[in-house]
């Protein structure tokens, strides 16, 4: 916490004035703060907000889950992940990035401080879920990266959307954008180990190490295409729902 206050208030001084814009074209100006505490509590309001929109969506997965469950008798979603990213992080990404350390700059130009994580069974499954969540009218779509269909140059595999999901409180909706990464369980330990990988190491792989990970990256991607062709033909699951 006193990373980020300090870095914001070593920039902006000490009149400082906090304007959260979520909502394209609305400001709403929480405080002029002149201490610690009361940047401290706004962080704090701020973060609850990202909660909020992971506790909406989270739920609005959790639902489409049930509901699927019980028309179906299995489950589409494996497992629901999700965190707010550490002030450490939002502060690197935003240095990284060359924005000036205000809220302003971090509610507008960070769309990851709330992320969710969605594990399915099958490739259709990622997109069936997608595709209801994001038709749902208090869900908008900002972007999706579908590295699925385009996987990285390194192999990995997954549907990123990002979305502003509209939450009400007391006085107000307001939009908050949530990163949604949905994969299936294949693609993910592959990411969940090459990320562990990566991180052990404070170095930069050998071109072997990254040539092994790609071959896995596909081993994991056959492996979906197989399950999802018995998938197919034991009718659990409809080609039809393949991409978008
Ligand atoms: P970030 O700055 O990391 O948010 O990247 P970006 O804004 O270009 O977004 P991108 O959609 O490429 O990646 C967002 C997130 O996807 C990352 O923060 C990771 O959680 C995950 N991700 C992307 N690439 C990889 C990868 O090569 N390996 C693993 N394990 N995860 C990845
Ligand atoms: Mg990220």
């Amino acid at each position: 916490m006193k990373n980020f206050l300090k870095n914001v208030k070593n920039r902006e001084e000490d009149t400082i004035s906090i304007t959260v814009t979520a909502e394209a074209g609305e400001g709403l100006i929480l405080s002029r703060a002149g201490d610690y505490l009361d940047l401290e509590k706004h962080y704090k309001q701020i973060m609850m907000f990202y909660e909020s929109g992971i506790r909406q969506i989270t739920a609005k997965l959790e639902i489409l889950n049930q509901e699927f469950q019980f028309c179906n008798d299995r489950n589409p979603i494996e497992n629901i992940k999700s965190r707010i990213k550490s002030q450490e992080s939002i502060l690197r990404k935003m240095q990284k990035q060359g924005l000036p350390l205000t809220f302003d700059n971090m509610m507008n130009y960070i769309h990851d401080v709330a992320g969710i994580r969605v594990i399915c069974p099958f490739i259709t499954d990622v997109y069936q879920i997608a595709r209801l969540l994001i038709s749902q009218t208090d869900v908008d779509l900002v972007q999706i990266k579908d590295y699925i269909r385009e996987p990285k140059e390194n192999g990995y595999r997954s549907l990123h959307l990002i979305v502003m999901a509209e939450v009400h409180f007391s006085d107000r909706k307001r939009k908050v954008p949530v990163e949604i990464q949905l994969r299936t369980i294949a693609m993910n330990f592959w990411a969940s180990t090459e990320h562990q990988l990566r991180y052990k190491k404070d170095r930069d792989f050998t071109e072997d190490i990254n040539r092994q990970l790609k071959e896995c990256a596909e081993i994991m991607a056959e492996a979906d295409q197989r399950m999802q062709k018995l998938a197919e033909n034991l009718e659990i699951s409809d080609a039809e729902d393949l991409f978008w």
